[in-house]
């Protein structure tokens, strides 16, 4: 490649960038001194400390258990298991989200019932998780999209008097709040992500943190086979036979991810200023950019290009809804500009496996879909520099006028 060349092509924007420093990679070498690798007292530090997390400022409040996984795919099964989800249930939640929340729930043998999402967040509409209830209904499984709470004061109070439980699928971020609620408060349990591309990451992770002690400690069970004693826990005493209890699965967190987690825990929230920051200037620098389009709900059912906010989010994921006819050419214009993007995500019922399952066709949840064929994730990071968002909204605006 001459100088010219390099010159002529600008780095790309990755659409994501981990935070992992030294600080990281020092509390994880540390690890590898000592005898225990895994479900050792790095996962059990960092559960406490995340519970903490969940309770800070809040000094009345008891921090909920917290039981470290491998992912937050495996936490949803886990925590269904735990909540006694099985054959013939039907369990209540959205399809604007990843496989993970919908497979979880087929592992089990139940039935995911959709119902369509507010067209100015994506988050699931309580009116409509009200209007599917049945007597088969054993709970309800919203997801905080984005990193923006579903309005758990309006799903509390559909579920409590009915008896169902509320699982909440959290994987986009621990640090969001909305109407004084965060995650895992309302809900029987919830659960989060630590995948490559999360705002607190081991490459892979999860957790599920639940008030109920009883509900904690069959989540320790399952994500260990099912058996009555883990390695550490039998460590230093004369030998104990462990045995297997229930039927459960190999889904822990290892010392090797919490040691990576820990130092990741108290920069959170600062990190969360930083993407805010971030979102501010994207959404004035697009206003600017495309002018009155960008505000106006312009579809029929009412889906903004523009997500609307609610409460403090993590900013997990920044997205703009250009008209369904523009997404995969503008995603195609932003790839050629040098500029890293996602979908997150297509409405999951019409997705091949869902579809030719149980049938759904278009129009079965039509906002679901709507923002399914509208969204565009774009980079999103505290270290995205005032520059690289000024390309990234600059390559929007030119694919925008060239598509128009
Ligand atoms: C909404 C949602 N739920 C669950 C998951 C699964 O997370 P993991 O990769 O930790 O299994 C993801 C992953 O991106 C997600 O976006």
């Amino acid at each position: 490649m001459t100088t010219s060349d390099r010159q002529a092509k600008p780095e790309k924007v990755e659409f994501y960038r981990h935070q992992l420093g030294e600080e990281e990679a020092q509390s994880w070498r540390k690890v590898i001194d000592t005898l225990f690798l895994t479900l050792g007292p790095q996962v059990a530090a960092f559960e406490k400390e995340l519970g903490e997390f969940l309770v800070r400022g809040r000094a009345d409040a008891t921090p909920p258990h917290v039981v470290g996984t491998s992912c937050c795919s495996l936490s949803l099964v886990l925590a269904l298991k735990a909540l006694d989800v099985g054959p013939g249930d039907e369990v209540v939640t959205t399809p604007m989200t990843f496989a993970s929340t919908t497979n979880a729930i087929l592992h089990l043998g139940a039935t995911p019932v959709f119902v369509d999402v507010e067209p100015t967040t994506g988050l699931i509409d309580p009116a409509a998780v009200r209007a599917a209830l049945t007597p088969k209904t054993k709970g309800i499984l919203p997801v905080h999209l984005y990193g923006q709470l579903a309005d758990m004061r309006a799903l509390e109070a559909i579920a409590r008097p009915k008896g169902l439980f509320l699982l909440e699928d959290s994987a986009h971020g621990i640090e969001i709040e909305r109407d004084g609620v965060r995650p895992g408060q309302l809900g029987d349990a919830v659960t989060f992500s630590f995948y490559a591309t999360k705002n607190l990451t081991s490459g892979d992770g999860g957790a599920v943190a639940t008030k109920h002690a009883h509900v904690a400690d069959r989540l320790r069970r399952l994500r260990n086979h099912g058996v009555s004693k883990s390695a550490s826990d039998r460590h230093g005493k004369a030998y104990q036979h462990w045995d297997l209890v229930e039927l459960g699965y190999k889904a822990n967190l290892t010392d090797l991810d919490a040691a990576l987690l820990r130092p990741q825990l108290p920069k959170v929230l600062a990190k969360r200023a930083q993407r805010e920051a971030i979102a501010d200037r994207y959404e004035a620098r697009l206003r600017e950019a495309i002018g009155g389009k960008v505000d106006g709900h312009a579809s029929p059912a009412g889906v903004p290009w523009l997500v609307e906010r609610r409460g403090t989010s993590s900013h997990h994921l920044f997205t703009i809804q250009p008209p369904p006819a523009m997404r995969d050419e503008m995603l195609a214009k932003l790839g050629e500009a040098g500029i890293g993007t996602a979908v997150n995500y297509r409405a999951i019922h019409l997705l091949t496996y869902l579809q030719e399952r149980y049938g759904f066709a278009r129009g079965s949840f039509p906002i679901a879909e709507e923002i399914g064929d509208r969204t565009i994730s774009l980079p999103m990071y505290p270290t995205l520099e005032t520059a690289a968002q000024d390309r990234v909204v600059d390559a929007v605006a030119t694919a925008f006028r060239a598509l128009a």
